[in-house]
């Protein structure tokens, strides 16, 4: 039996649905543990694909057990919204979703509060606009309606009138917003209705299968970088993000959990707002995001592309405590002659190794670079280490000697196969 994590390792958007879905091939159980439909995790099966935002990437497998942990935030809408995509490509659902019973629960009102705060303070983060914020401020406000709530339709409008009276109240949304979200809510009412049957204690759920001694494959969200406590705040999700979050998102201690595999594109990017040392805004920066396709699953928006940041990249291992790291996007890099990496970061006339010493002025840095060969030459499907191009192999053992952390998987390409074990 094992017990494995995907943890982002940089500011998302690191291909986890597709290292999940690999992963999730002998797996009983893949269970997210933190964040909601801010996530876009993209998974192929065959030509099809498919973009999760709340589901686990594990529900293309059948008798694959996908639960919605107790530190998500569920938005009902979103979730019918997405079972009904994956059943409509042949895929049946049933018995296979499961929602924590003390999940935090969106609501039109939290996404609404979410679009105004954002909006009102000129996109100051940059948030998806999912609620995410919001439905965490009530969480830790005690004030959150959770996936137990669900099984009572009455008190549940109860619940809901009383939180859109609050947000008028306190001028996070316009009088006229009962009007607005009139509609939302009916929908919202049916869609509460249909996840109340997926709404059950998923706490014994995995404690069972890990005691049956089944393979468990943990799926995080988001990315450390973005984590509401080791990220750069405030540039940051409500959420931990990091493997640290495991144990109070799910109920299952880090201690159990054998493997925690950092998930890291070959270069970086980032969404939103906030500090990006390695950013481009160059040739080389275009081409990252043509290449990558560096566009957002969740909103579309393009993304900001740079370099391999080999401080953060430490950073992450040492928050995450991670076993292992899984590179992806290695053929985006294929069409490059020359890569840059940044090892440590310049400020104040001093050089700088450790993130969290510059956390909380990242946006002071400017990357040091050690400039590494390219190698011009497709890597997409090569299956074993040794037969990628010399230069392609000593850029990812450089990369490791910067993480001090082993690179186990390498993905060169989106396709399922596209995938190198070492
Ligand atoms: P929120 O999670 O919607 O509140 O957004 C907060 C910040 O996290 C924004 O900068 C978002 O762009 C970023 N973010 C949230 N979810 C993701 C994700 O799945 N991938 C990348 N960035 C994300």
């Amino acid at each position: 039996m094992t017990i494995s994590a995907i943890i982002g390792g940089q500011w998302g958007d690191e291909g986890k649905g597709k290292i999940v879905d690999l992963l999730s091939k002998d797996t009983k159980i893949v269970a997210r543990y933190q964040g909601g439909a801010n996530a876009g995790h993209t998974v192929y099966h065959g030509d099809l694909k498919v973009v999760l935002h709340q589901i686990p990437s594990g529900i293309l497998r059948s008798g694959c057990h996908c639960i919605l942990g107790n530190g998500m935030v569920v938005d009902p809408i979103g979730l019918i919204e997405e079972i009904e995509m994956v059943e409509s490509h042949g895929f049946d659902t049933t018995g296979q979703i499961h929602v924590a019973m003390n999940a935090h629960i969106v609501t039109p009102v939290h996404k609404a509060v979410d679009v105004a705060t954002e909006a009102a303070n000129n996109n100051r983060i940059g948030t998806t606009g999912r609620g995410i914020g919001p439905t965490y401020v009530d969480k830790y406000d005690r004030v959150g309606i959770r996936g137990i709530d669900l099984l009572d339709a009455n008190r549940l409008r109860e619940k809901l009138a009383a939180k859109l009276e609050s947000a008028i109240q306190s001028g996070h949304l316009p009088q006229d917003a009962k009007d607005q979200l009139k509609e939302q809510f009916k929908t919202f009412m049916d869609c509460a209705t249909r996840v109340a049957l997926l709404v059950s204690d998923t706490f014994a759920l995995i404690h069972e299968f890990a005691e049956r001694g089944e393979n468990i494959l943990i799926e995080g969200a988001q990315g450390t970088l973005l984590d509401v406590d080791h990220g750069t705040y405030p540039f940051v999700t409500s959420s931990s993000a990091s493997s640290a979050g495991i144990s109070t998102g799910l109920g299952l201690p880090t201690t159990k959990v054998e493997k925690i595999i950092g998930l890291l594109k070959a270069y970086t990017t980032r969404v939103g707002t906030g500090p990006f040392p390695t950013e481009l805004f160059d040739d080389d920066g275009q081409k990252l995001r043509d290449l990558g396709q560096e566009y957002g699953a969740t909103t579309g928006r393009p993304r900001r592309c740079g370099w391999f940041d080999g401080v953060a990249g430490l950073y992450s291992a040492r928050v995450n405590g991670l076993t292992d790291v899984a590179l992806t996007k290695l053929d985006i890099l294929d069409h490059f002659e020359e890569i840059n990496v940044c090892v440590a970061y310049k400020v104040d006339g001093k050089e700088i190794k450790n993130m969290s010493e510059v956390l909380h002025r990242l946006e002071n840095v400017e990357p040091i670079y050690e400039s590494q060969k390219g190698w011009m030459s497709t890597t997409t499907g090569i299956e074993k280490f040794e037969e990628l191009p010399q230069a392609a192999q000593d850029y990812i053992s450089y990369l490791e000697g910067l993480m001090r952390t082993r690179i186990s998987i390498i993905s060169t390409g989106p396709g399922r196969d596209e995938i190198l074990l070492r």
